[in-house]
């Protein structure tokens, strides 16, 4: 996990409050029951934890950054913690959570944040070792094709700044059926998992999303001029595609949603 923590929770509640509010799908398929405990991986400010908390018996979410989980608590989610998706056996060991919560987990969920964990076969290994047999996994992050107009966007805005463009994405989105492979390999029973297209209105224009997610390709540039001149550029480049008659910028998402069963 990097010391660096680029996530603002101010910035995330001003710029992208569509990712919590968009997150109802995802908790109705997770289905969460009054007597289960459940992690919620990549929390973020807490806003889903918070709902899934009047849902069930217990949930603990955990987060990378420490900006996302101090306005989870602020928000008053009961259990948020730092820790890094990449390792949860580790956290889980380490902070003796077993103990704590009388075995191991019913459910881990997750929105929204896995495509940010880049090692994949890790995080799955992670999350079969916390949950008991018979667990399920349930989650939406960005799928194939995600974003791809901003996506591309910022790789070719860097790389035409002599840079490696696409060796500043923080991002893993991958296709359904690799993703179920990844969790297949692991002994998952994969129950459903989908590529789900998702036009999605912005509160602000596309940068304000810049600002907010893609921070690792600001942080290829040297100077702030040098920033708002690339963030201006790409603007004016998916203005007349993704600026509505009304004003309304709009970003095409692709979700990927699965249900998958620890054996
Ligand atoms: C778009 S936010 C989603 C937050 C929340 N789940 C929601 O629906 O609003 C993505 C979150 O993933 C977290 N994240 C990114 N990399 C992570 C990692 N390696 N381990 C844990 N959390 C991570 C970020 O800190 C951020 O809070």
């Amino acid at each position: 996990m990097s010391n660096t923590d680029n996530w603002s929770a101010k910035k995330y509640d001003q710029n992208a409050n569509f990712v919590p509010v968009l997150g109802s799908i995802i908790l109705d398929m997770l289905a969460a029951q009054p007597n289960e405990t459940i992690l919620d991986l990549g929390c973020g400010d807490g806003i889903l934890t918070k709902k899934l908390e009047d849902q069930c018996k217990r949930v603990v979410g955990i987060d990378a950054s420490a900006n996302m989980i101090k306005k989870a608590q602020e928000l008053g989610c009961k259990d948020a913690r730092v820790a890094d998706g990449h390792d949860i056996a580790g956290w889980f060991a380490k902070e003796n959570v077993e103990q704590e919560i009388g075995g191991k987990f019913d459910a881990v969920f997750t929105n929204a944040a896995l495509h940010w964990m880049t090692e994949p076969k890790k995080v799955i290994a992670g999350v079969k070792q916390v949950l008991k047999t018979g667990g399920r996994f349930v989650g939406e992050f960005g799928g194939y094709m995600n974003v791809a107009d901003v996506h591309g966007a910022l790789i070719t805005a860097l790389n035409r700044r002599g840079k490696d463009g696409k060796s500043f994405s923080p991002w893993f989105f991958p296709s359904d059926q690799y993703y179920k492979t990844l969790l297949e390999e692991q002994s998952f029973k994969v129950e459903t998992i989908s590529l789900n297209p998702r036009p999605t209105p912005l509160p602000t224009d596309v940068a304000g999303w810049i600002d907010t997610f893609g921070f690792s390709f600001l942080a290829a540039l040297d100077t702030d001029q040098e920033r708002r001149d690339m963030v201006h550029e790409i603007v004016e480049h998916l203005r007349p595609t993704h600026q509505r008659e009304d004003g309304v910028w709009t970003v095409m998402y692709v979700r990927c949603r699965f249900i998958a069963y620890k054996q």
